[in-house]
């Protein structure tokens, strides 16, 4: 079975593949114009958040039988179209689940005591004592939205450092000593909001400009799940109203995203994308990806006629 690596990953995932018996070829930084040429030569592909699988490439591939996306969201993949042509999609959940909850908790810190801010400041050469007053973390309420994975792993930590937690997710949930509310009974108490959902239809834009209306004023945003799901402009208008105190964003509209514009407001501090960026969460989905392969080629064989 021929595997095209199309992303970066975990050389011992791939030396696992090999072992295994799979083909594998890797082309990590392989663009969409070359991706047309030679994916129609293999059987599956590896692909990270990089890479996008739409139809049209489904389309010109009629070997292909397996994708394996190392990470969460399928939003780069046309998953159901691929499955409606016989072809495997398949991810790693929950390998980056606690990279990503830990980044969230420490932008916690990060805006209520504006550490990106006093560091910029400090390397500028001031001593700016009276302008950074801070705030505890201790007794806030903290409005997580989106209780999958990574939201789980979110409201647990927060617990421990003494926060009130308010849940919302579509799905009903029955959740002990946590408690579950509406959009916009989070939106109204909460002193911290982070968004922990996939971007689909109905999540795009749906912090806009009536969600941030309904916000505490000086509230604080954060957002490493997905770019689209905050409408940047409403943001944007938002903190420089003082409506919103600060936001931290791992994830953009558009990536990559340099220059761009809420960057210019000191109160937004930011990351390229880079949640799921630690040594473990990427060792624990290079040998996920490993392991998913090495089980649908098991399939497959077992399957193929004598
Ligand atoms: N910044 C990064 O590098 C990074 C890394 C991994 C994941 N992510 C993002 O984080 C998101 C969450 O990851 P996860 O592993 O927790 O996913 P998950 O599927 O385990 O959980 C997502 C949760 O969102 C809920 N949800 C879906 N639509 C909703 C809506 N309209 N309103 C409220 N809740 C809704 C679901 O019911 C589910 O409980 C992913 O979709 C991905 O976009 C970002």
């Amino acid at each position: 079975m021929k595997i095209l690596i199309c992303d970066k990953t975990e050389p011992e995932a791939i030396q696992l593949m090999r072992q295994a018996g799979l083909q594998v070829d890797v082309c990590d930084d392989i663009s969409a114009e070359q991706l047309l040429q030679v994916l129609p030569a293999y059987d599956g592909m590896v692909v990270r958040s990089r890479t996008k699988v739409r139809a049209a490439l489904i389309d010109i591939c009629p070997n292909l039988k397996v994708i394996v996306r190392g990470g969460v969201g399928l939003d780069t993949i046309d998953a159901e179209y691929a499955r409606s042509k016989g072809i495997t999609v398949m991810n790693t959940p929950k390998a980056s689940s606690a990279s990503v909850a830990e980044l969230a908790i420490g932008y916690m810190f990060a805006l209520a005591r504006q550490t990106p801010q006093t560091t910029a400041s400090m390397k500028s050469g001031k001593w700016e004592k009276k302008k950074f007053e801070g705030d505890e973390i201790v007794g806030k309420t903290l409005g997580v939205i989106g209780y999958g994975n990574i939201g789980y792993e979110v409201v647990w930590r927060a617990l421990g450092l003494g926060m009130t937690v308010l849940v919302y997710d579509v799905r009903e949930l029955k959740l002990e000593k946590i408690e579950t509310v509406t959009l916009d009974e989070l939106l109204v108490r909460a002193d911290y909001i982070t968004l922990h959902l996939p971007l689909t239809d109905e999540t795009r834009n749906m912090i806009g400009v009536a969600e941030f209306a309904r916000m505490k004023t000086g509230v604080r945003l954060i957002n490493c799940a997905r770019g689209g799901i905050v409408d940047e402009d409403a943001l944007y208008d938002a903190i420089v109203s003082g409506k919103v105190a600060g936001a931290a964003l791992d994830v953009f509209a558009q990536e990559p995203s340099e220059g761009h514009r809420l960057f210019s407001l000191e109160q937004v501090i930011g990351s390229p994308h880079i949640g799921a960026a630690t040594r473990e969460a990427q060792g624990r989905i290079g040998s996920e990806v490993a392991d998913k392969l090495i089980e649908f080629l098991k399939a497959s064989m077992a399957q193929a006629p004598v």
